[in-house]
């Protein structure tokens, strides 16, 4: 089996479900950890946690993934030690309105293109 431990991991949408649940899992198994989302207060409370549980090195990325330029400057950014990305976990996206596509709300499909496919794109690039 494939050891993680010491590699740096980017986990985008890091904040909530399924990107926290990676970073527990990569924590756990001895990952360096660079941990993207909006919501800052929810990253510094996972990297808290996993600090303390795990004695894991988290760098924290308060990102909106749609922004490109945001992104860009981030990732050029990063300290020299959290340079190296080995695995990308690009897992920020959402999921809006259930309406039927003529009553759908423009809005909600832009945020869903921008975020899932034109934002998971750039992180890819990146
Ligand atoms: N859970 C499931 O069983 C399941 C099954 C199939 C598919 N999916 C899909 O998988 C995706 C993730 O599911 P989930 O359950 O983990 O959802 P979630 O709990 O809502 O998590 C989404 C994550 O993406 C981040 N995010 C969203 N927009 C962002 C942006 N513009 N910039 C940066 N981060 C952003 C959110 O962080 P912030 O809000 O803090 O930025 C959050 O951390 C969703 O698209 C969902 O539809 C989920």
């Amino acid at each position: 089996m494939i050891s993680v431990k010491n590699k740096i991991v980017f986990i985008t949408g890091a904040s909530s479900g399924i990107g926290e649940s990676c970073g527990k899992i990569f924590a756990q198994s001895g990952a360096k950890l660079i941990l993207v989302a909006r919501r800052q207060e929810k990253l510094e409370k996972l990297a808290e946690e996993l600090t303390k549980k795990f004695t894991t090195k988290v760098y924290l990325l308060k990102l909106d993934v749609r922004d490109r330029l945001a992104v860009e400057s981030a990732i050029h950014s990063l300290p020299e030690p959290w340079k190296d990305i080995d695995i990308l976990i690009n897992n920020a996206a959402l999921s809006k309105g259930l309406n039927k596509l003529h009553t759908g709300d423009f809005k909600d499909w832009e945020e869903m293109i921008d975020t899932n496919i034109k934002a998971y794109i750039l992180c890819d690039k990146m």
